[in-house]
């Protein structure tokens, strides 16, 4: 029954039984974390063998290059294979470089500011820069686009992407609006899947400046762990169908397909924009890594042995979420104090709580040992003008852990809300 129905009597009641229970939680002295969005040690396991790949017996001669010296600034030719694959798009548009997309992201952002795009002006000139910020999103882009002096325009997101109105409307007469981050699949945090509509929508953006751009990082583009995964639409190809072939920047990584930090990360985006980023980076390296791009083209050998991988991602992480789908159904559902995305990939599930401060909720289950993402740290500057969301990252811990933790965040969410009601 919802809260908001109970009897003063009741709700008295329930909050005494849910007092207790964070007494007996508190007297576990828990230390957990469900704040890591990164893989498990038994994910990290899968990957061993990449190790392997590559030793001093193998032969290291590609591309009729030797991947031990230097040379080949854009990547070794399966590599951008195997990424054109991942992305639904061809080999010619890509740029397969170093160990993280945050930094070719960081990369293309600083040549944009310093050099600009097609004749426009640097982005570091503009002075009212803004970027938009679809929300809840990922702290890390707006983090970044902070840092290089953007204005950070929240924009509504809906249950299949943006709310394109919206972005439409912003772009439309302010020339100083220069860039959207997107996630289109599995987004962090909600988990949602863009729609077709909503890609071809920003294929056909008209906006004012010229040198607009879409920052599409698709993170998690085979992160289904349901086994029904479903391919969204190609950007590039549409953007370039509506005579937009440089408006977007597409990013990801095997980050969390092999390993966080040692894996292989790729731009893939439009022939002038590659030509003019490969034309940037020369100066900041003589090329990537191709020794670790050797390891994974060995391991993998094509997209069929990346997928095999995710399916045993997938078996892991599925249980997980479901750890925490059980406990969030039978504690909360009825309540009407809290509501949750249901995902069916990447890393992430959105939690709001409408019944109590999601500020109050996490620094109550940080009293008692369990840590959860900051709140507000989905939002631009870290300010969630609702203070409701709560970003869940169960894939590190385990399934124990989960249960505990989330367990915790339901006894807490219902504590606070009955306080609350009781306060009225
Ligand atoms: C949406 C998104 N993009 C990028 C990253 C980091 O990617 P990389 O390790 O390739 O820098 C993450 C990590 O959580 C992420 O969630």
């Amino acid at each position: 029954m919802k809260y908001s129905e109970l009897s003063k009597e009741d709700l008295l009641k329930e909050f005494k039984n849910q007092e207790h229970k964070l007494a007996e939680f508190k007297a576990e002295n828990l230390k957990l974390d469900l704040s890591r969005g990164k893989p498990s040690e038994e994910q990290l396991k899968l990957s061993l063998g990449l190790l392997d790949a590559v030793n001093s017996k193998s032969n290291t001669k590609y591309d009729n290059i030797n991947c031990l010296n230097y040379g080949g600034l854009d990547g070794l030719s399966q590599m951008k294979q195997i990424f054109a694959d991942m992305l639904n798009t061809s080999a010619d548009n890509i740029f397969a470089g170093g160990n993280s997309s945050l930094t070719i992201m960081f990369m293309v952002l600083n040549n944009l500011l310093i050099n600009g795009t097609h004749g426009c002006k640097p982005w570091g000139e503009v002075k009212d820069r803004k970027f938009l910020c679809p929300v809840p999103g990922y702290d890390r882009h707006f983090q970044m686009t902070e840092h290089f002096g953007f204005k950070l325009i929240p924009v509504k997101m809906n249950s299949d992407g943006p709310d394109m109105d919206e972005i439409e409307e912003l772009i439309k007469n302010d020339e100083s609006v220069k860039g959207v981050w997107c996630v289109p699949k599995y987004q962090n945090p909600t988990g949602i899947i863009f729609s077709d509509e909503v890609v071809e929508r920003f294929s056909k953006l008209k906006p004012k400046a010229k040198d607009f751009r879409i920052f599409w990082d698709n993170a998690y583009c085979l992160h289904n762990f349901n086994g029904n995964d479903k391919d969204i639409p190609d950007i590039i190809s549409l953007c370039k169908e509506n005579g937009n072939e440089d408006m977007v920047y597409e990013f990801c990584s095997t980050s969390k397909i092999t390993f966080p930090g040692a894996g292989v990360a790729a731009l893939a985006t439009g022939k002038n924009n590659l030509q003019e980023f490969k034309t940037y980076i020369k100066y900041a390296t003589i090329g990537p890594d191709k020794i670790n791009q050797l390891r994974h083209i060995n391991y993998f050998k094509d997209i069929n042995g990346v997928r095999a991988q995710m399916k045993k991602h997938a078996a892991i992480l599925k249980e997980k979420f479901n750890a925490v789908y059980d406990i969030l159904n039978s504690e909360l559902k009825d309540c009407g104090i809290a509501d949750w995305t249901d995902v069916e990939g990447g890393y992430f599930i959105s939690f709001n709580v409408t019944g109590c401060s999601a500020k109050e909720l996490v620094g109550l289950c940080k009293d008692m040992g369990v840590v959860f993402t900051p709140a507000g740290a989905t939002y631009p500057y870290g300010i969630d003008p609702t203070d409701s969301n709560i970003r869940l990252a169960p894939s590190f811990a385990t399934k124990e852990d989960i249960k505990t933790s989330v367990s915790l965040l339901c006894a807490a969410a219902k504590y606070l809300s009955l306080k609350k009601l009781l306060n009225k």
